[in-house]
């Protein structure tokens, strides 16, 4: 096939995009026979969400991709309406002919037959329109079923199974649930000798768990679910086992979610629970099941907003603007009844005249006395942005801590009206005098705030087990065909609240790296640690920066790294904290900073971040609640004297973060406007860094 030229704007160098056209999720990853492949939602005649088919290309390393043919296309009636479509699902290779879709290939030396080995996609039809199949199954419009299709040419070519659907509808007590059941991911259970099939139930946010001897056959062994981040679609699970700590016998496992909206930042996220399968049943450890309505260990509560006769004023706060005068209002009047996951009765909301009002909402001063300050939070997704602050164009929806006359940490909502769970790390402030102001300035659509709980804690309140941190991380699969130990996942790089949007062309949306996943202990908890797969080091040039400083003084140190490396490389951070506030790397800038993509570490806030808020073009999403530009964190707690570690892959257009062990990730699309911004500059803020060590590789292109 002629490969496209992958030098456009912002084409990723090193990660995997189609040739041209739309890209959604990756399918069907497995890895038969030295070949990994990857199958991919994928529109063929445009480059926007539609015509669902899957694309496929294979690898024999998980870096250099070879394209090929579409596997599964959409298919279209005489008229051009479409029958079915092919939503997300997953691959095996059936060594057994446990199917009977084998074939003989030839004969071996005593004259039998020799048989290939099938490889099977099980995917979600979505039938959007009404009709019988040509097996005379009875298909309703909308319908989302279960099916197969089988290759005995190693997925090149693909014979959809004739008793398609395979799971109809889900079952009898989900009937209405005909439109939402997708998103199959199937794997061979070696203890029961079955193959399982975990799919998803997306606006129930339920797991259903199946298991079939033949890949035909299913019968329902149970389901899980909704815990954790549940105020939106449960979409593509993956469920999978890993070694604790690297020991073999210490095997646990892990299911993977996407959920959209209702994502860390906005719209699209992915959580993971940890805990046990036994052929039937998947049982998530207590410690990983986060209950909404019990306060974190041992805190005390700030807030709670339970006075709804009282104003803010006679609870001690202070309300300017429109909210002069107001006080907490009964949670079930608010927004016409549209909020949920408030407890008790009262809430704070700035939601009390439509989106209209503006203003601030003031608590009383307090000192900061334990190490967490956790909340409940909802609202519309307008963030905080320093270079905007206090002029007229500052239209931030956001709750903040204020310590000595600055916005230390803040959260704006994630455009959903459920209040979820956020926890800010204040280790860093103990000890000082601060407060709480809630600004809402702006009208637009959903600009407002909805705010309860809010507690002082000495750990964090969870909502759930974040995958990756940034916006853009989603839908993450994992291959079949691999070894517990090197179990790998690949996420599309991308959110569904601006994806159709991105300025690139002429194909839209890359794959994250794949990374191989591992279960770690980690300060006493079971974490989730990711890092790049281990074959992307192929492609690191010899070092092109490396310098260790004993410490690094305040302020900004430029980086030489020549083209095409400035915009395609890995930087590799160490260091511990000095008498500075905050390190990092400033990557994508121009002379004067106009332009950056700023990632570092926070020492008094405990986190990784990812500042986009000046990255380049975000003007693309045609919506006044504009969700690309942020400022994104991961808390990562660490000691005064750790050596703190961020490895970072800049590919462009995006940026993915890990951190420490791989315990928290972020990934970030960006777009940088002018080829000029391409300087690499570190920096140390409010003092100095120390022992920092600094190690840049340019990582070469894949497509050339
Ligand atoms: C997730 C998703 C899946 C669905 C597919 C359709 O991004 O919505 O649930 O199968 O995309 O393209």
């Amino acid at each position: 096939m002629v490969q496209s030229c992958f030098n456009e704007e912002y084409r990723p160098q090193f990660h995997f995009t189609p040739q041209n056209n739309w890209m959604n999720d990756p399918n069907g990853l497995v890895y038969h026979d030295g070949v990994y492949h990857i199958f991919y939602q994928y529109n063929p005649n445009g480059n926007t969400w539609g015509y669902m088919s899957w694309g496929h290309a294979i690898s024999t390393d998980l870096v250099h991709w070879q394209h090929l043919q579409i596997a599964l296309e959409c298919e279209v009636d005489s008229n051009g309406n479409v029958i079915e479509m092919f939503f997300s699902g997953s691959a095996v290779v059936d060594v057994n002919n446990t199917s009977g879709f084998a074939v003989s290939i030839g004969k071996d030396g005593t004259g039998k037959d020799v048989f290939s080995q099938p490889m099977v996609a099980i995917y979600t039809s979505c039938y959007p329109t009404a009709h019988t199949t040509s097996n005379g199954q009875v298909i309703r419009q909308g319908q989302q079923s279960q099916s197969i299709a089988f290759s005995n040419d190693n997925g090149l070519t693909w014979i959809k199974y004739n008793g398609n659907p395979i799971i109809p509808s889900p079952p009898a007590e989900y009937a209405d649930q005909y439109k939402q059941f997708r998103d199959p991911f199937v794997f061979w259970h070696t203890p029961s000798l079955k193959w399982i099939m975990v799919a998803s139930l997306a606006i129930k946010q339920i797991l259903l768990i199946y298991s079939s001897n033949n890949l035909k056959d299913w019968t329902l062994e149970s389901q899980f679910g909704p815990h954790n981040a549940r105020f939106g679609e449960w979409e593509c699970p993956s469920l999978f086992p890993l070694y604790l700590d690297d020991n073999t016998a210490a095997e646990k496992w892990v299911i993977l979610i996407g959920i959209n909206p209702g994502g860390v930042i906005v719209g699209s996220g992915t959580q993971s629970i940890i805990g046990s399968f036994d052929g039937k049943s998947f049982v998530a450890d207590p410690s990983d099941v986060y209950d909404p309505a019990e306060l974190p260990f041992g805190s005390t509560v700030f807030q709670d907003f339970e006075s709804t006769s009282s104003t803010f004023e006679e609870l001690g706060w202070t309300a300017t603007g429109d909210f002069a005068g107001t006080g907490p209002q009964k949670g079930s009047i608010v927004n016409a009844g549209k909020v949920q996951g408030y407890l008790g009765n009262g809430i704070m909301t700035t939601c009390l005249f439509g989106n209209g009002g503006t203003g601030t909402i003031m608590s009383p001063k307090f000192i900061i006395r334990k190490d967490y300050i956790s909340f409940l939070i909802a609202g519309g997704y307008y963030p905080y942005n320093p270079a905007t602050a206090g002029t007229s164009e500052d239209n931030q929806v956001s709750i903040n801590l204020v310590v000595e006359g600055e916005i230390v940490h803040s959260q704006t909502g994630t455009n959903t009206e459920s209040l979820v769970w956020r926890s800010w790390n204040v280790a860093g402030w103990v000890g000082q005098e601060a407060y709480l102001a809630i600004n809402d300035f702006n009208t637009g659509q959903s600009a407002h705030l909805h705010i309860d709980e809010i507690v002082f804690s000495d750990c964090p309140k969870d909502e759930a087990n974040w995958n990756d941190f940034g916006p853009d991380y989603y839908a993450a699969a994992t291959y079949n065909g691999l070894p517990t130990s090197e179990r790998t996942v690949i996420g599309w790089m991308n959110n569904w609240a601006y994806a159709n949007n991105i300025p690139t062309s002429t194909w839209r949306s890359a794959m994250s790296i794949p990374r191989t996943l591992a279960l770690k202990t980690i300060n006493n908890k079971i974490r989730l640690v990711q890092q790049p797969v281990s074959s992307l080091s192929t492609l690191y040039t010899s070092t092109l920066y490396s310098h260790n400083f004993s410490s690094l003084e305040c302020g900004e140190t430029k980086v030489s790294v020549p083209a095409p490396f400035n915009s395609s490389m890995k930087v590799a951070l160490k260091f511990t904290r000095g008498g500075g506030t905050k390190f990092g790397v400033i990557l994508c800038s121009n002379e004067t900073n106009t332009q950056k993509t700023v990632i570092g570490y926070d020492f008094l806030g405990q986190n990784i971040f990812v500042d986009r808020f000046k990255s380049g073009n975000s003007s693309f999403v045609e919506s006044e609640r504009n969700t690309f530009p942020g400022y994104f964190i991961a808390t990562m707690p660490t000691k005064p004297t750790d050596v703190i570690e961020i490895n970072i892959l800049l590919d462009w257009s995006s940026v993915e973060v890990f951190g420490g062990q791989g315990q928290v990730a972020l990934t970030s699309q960006i777009f940088p406007l002018e080829h000029s911004a391409t300087q690499v500059k570190l920096f140390s803020e409010g003092g100095s860094t120390r022992s920092v060590s600094v190690s840049i590789n340019g990582i070469k292109s894949v497509w050339k």
